[in-house]
């Protein structure tokens, strides 16, 4: 992704944002889209789109968890453990795709095949379907168990590849 590229996509929603340092987080995200995950020269051209510096980028990109520095699987799996879902499974619920998937229990990862990351999430917003679990960062749905929850990652798997990945 280039500076250009960047720019051309912040110009129309710039009035959007009071302030011009709240547009440094969509613009990494756009910058991530083609392959899912930022490298350092596409924080490099946020840094030169937006003005700020590279290390202002860096620490936006590495605070939020929906913005990848490292690549990802192509669909990532985030299972919320806060307390509402806690309270409804949400253990038993990441206990089944890390086991799934044959990911570390503490942080999980990505599965082998490079397809799936499953991931923790904070609360989701969705507290009254929990436990719930959000794809891709759009879509969140509950109730899960975990054999749904093993059932949506087996549908997520044979599922096209998304063409862009907004995460
Ligand atoms: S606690 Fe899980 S969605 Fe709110």
């Amino acid at each position: 992704m280039t500076a250009d590229q960047i720019r051309e996509y912040l110009e129309p929603r710039r009035h959007e944002f009071a302030d011009p340092r709240s547009l440094v987080l969509p613009a990494l995200k756009f910058a991530q889209t083609g392959r899912g995950y930022l490298t350092r020269e596409d924080m490099e051209a946020v840094a030169e789109a937006t003005g700020y510096s590279a290390s202002y980028v860096e620490s936006v990109a590495t605070f939020y968890d929906r913005v990848y520095t490292e690549p990802v699987g192509t669909r990532v799996v985030s299972v919320c453990v806060s307390m509402s879902c806690q309270l409804r499974g949400a253990d038993q619920v990441w206990e089944a795709l890390c086991d799934k998937e044959g990911v570390d229990h503490h942080h999980g990862g990505t599965s082998a095949d490079g397809r799936i990351t499953v991931q923790e999430a904070q609360c989701l917003g969705y507290c009254d379907r929990a436990a719930c679990i959000q794809v891709d960062a759009e879509e969140t749905q509950g109730p899960h168990t975990p054999d749904s929850a093993r059932a949506l990652v087996d549908e997520l798997r044979a599922a096209p590849d998304p063409d862009e990945y907004w995460r």
